[in-house]
C-alpha cells in the first residue's frame, strides 16, 4: 500500500505531480489553514505532510497522530513547528533553505527603498487624483546611498542584503552571534559591530534573525530609544523579533523616522495603530513571493517528502538528531 500524506494547503501543479507518483494523498485546494483539530483530524493515518508556516506542529498533533514520519515545511523558518517533540514522536522535519535568500534580499531592498523614498504614499496621492504638478517640496524622502545599513545576522539572507547596499555605496555594519570570516567582511565591505552601536550609528536597521526565545523581542523600547530620529527599520525576518506595540509607540513619538515590514507578531493581525501611519510601509509576509521561488520552495519541499519516506535522508532535515535516536 502506499503511504498517505496530506498536503494543507493550495501549493504548485508541478509539486503536486511528483508528490502523486509516490503516495495517496489528500490536499487543500480551498486554501485556507485548517483549524488545530481538523488539522490532526486530518492528519491521523498519515506518513507525511507537506505544511506551511500558517500550521502548528506541536505535542498534541503529534501524540494523536502516531503515523506521522516527516513533516516538510515549505518555508526556511521553522518556528511553527515544536523540532524537539518531532523527534521525541521520531518524526523528520524538513525546511526550505537556500531558494529564497536573493529573493528575500531583493524584497528587503525594495521595503527599504519605498520606505525611505516614500513611494506607496506618493503613488496613493497621485491615485486618488490629488497630485497638481510637480512641486520642490512634495514628498521629499531620505537618501539611500552613502548612508549607513545596520543589518542584524549576517546569514545567507543579511549577506544578500549587504551585496546589494553595496551597489548603493552604504556603509554597512552588523551585528550577530558569531562574526563572520574576514573574507566575507572583506567581500561584503562590512564592519562587525555591537547591537547597541549598530543601532545608535545606523540611518537603516534591518533585521535578518531566526525567530527564536533570544531573538523574541530583539527590537523593543530600549532598542527602539537608541536609535536615530531620522532611522527607518526593516522588518522581513518573523513578527515577533519587533515588539510591535514598542513600535508604534516609538513611531508615535517620532523614536524613529519610519517602517517597512513584511512580518507581523500576530500575523495575520497588524497593530491598528500601523494601518493609519503613512511613514510605515506594511507588505502581508511576501518577501519570498516571486513565481520561480515560491515554487522551487514548493518543489523542494515535495523532494523532502519523498526521500524522508522513500528511506532516504531527507536533503533539508533539520532534526539530524531523529536518524540516530
Ligand atoms: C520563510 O521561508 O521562512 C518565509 O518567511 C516565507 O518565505
Amino acid at each position: 500500500m502506499r503511504p498517505k500524506v496530506l498536503i494543507t494547503r493550495k501549493i504548485f501543479d508541478e509539486a503536486i505531480a511528483i508528490i502523486k507518483k509516490h503516495f495517496d494523498m489528500e490536499d487543500n485546494q480551498r486554501d485556507v489553514a485548517f483549524s488545530p483539530e481538523e488539522l490532526v483530524r486530518r492528519l491521523r493515518g498519515k506518513a507525511g505532510t507537506i505544511i506551511l508556516l500558517t500550521d502548528r506542529i506541536d505535542e498534541v498533533v503529534l501524540s494523536q497522530c502516531p503515523d506521522l514520519k516527516i513533516v516538510s515545511n515549505i518555508a526556511v523558518g521553522y518556528n511553527n513547528i515544536d523540532v524537539q517533540a518531532c523527534t521525541r514522536h521520531k518524526v523528520m522535519v524538513t525546511n526550505t533553505p537556500g531558494v529564497l535568500d536573493d529573493t528575500t534580499a531583493d524584497f528587503t531592498m525594495t521595503l527599504l527603498l519605498a520606505t525611505a523614498r516614500r513611494l506607496i504614499e506618493a503613488d496613493q496621492h497621485l491615485r486618488s487624483s490629488q497630485w497638481n504638478g510637480w512641486k520642490l517640496m512634495e514628498f521629499l524622502g531620505s537618501d539611500v546611498h552613502h548612508k549607513t545599513l545596520g543589518i542584524c545576522g549576517l546569514g545567507r539572507i543579511g549577506q544578500g542584503v549587504a551585496r546589494r547596499a553595496k551597489g548603493f555605496d552604504m556603509q554597512i555594519l552588523y551585528t550577530d552571534l558569531v562574526r563572520a570570516t574576514q573574507s566575507v567582511e572583506k567581500e561584503l565591505g562590512a564592519s562587525f559591530v555591537d547591537k547597541k552601536s549598530l543601532l545608535a550609528q545606523s540611518d537603516f536597521v534591518t533585521l535578518h534573525l531566526p525567530l527564536e526565545p533570544a531573538t523574541t523581542h530583539y527590537i523593543s523600547k530600549p532598542e527602539l530609544a537608541l536609535m536615530k530620529p531620522t532611522a527607518i527599520l526593516i522588518n522581513a525576518s518573523r513578527g515577533p523579533v519587533v515588539d510591535e506595540r514598542a513600535l508604534v509607540q516609538a513611531l508615535k513619538e517620532g523614536k524613529i523616522a519610519g517602517a517597512g515590514l513584511d512580518v507581523y507578531e500576530r500575523e495575520p493581525e497588524v497593530e491598528p495603530a500601523l494601518l493609519l501611519m503613512k511613514n510605515v510601509i506594511l507588505a502581508p509576509h511576501i518577501a519570498s513571493a516571486s513565481h520561480e521561488t515560491r515554487l522551487r520552495m514548493a518543489m523542494m519541499a515535495a523532494e523532502n517528502l519523498i526521500a524522508g519516506l522513500t528511506g532516504k535522508r531527507p536533503p533539508n532535515l533539520v532534526n539530524e538528531e531523529v536518524l540516530s535516536s
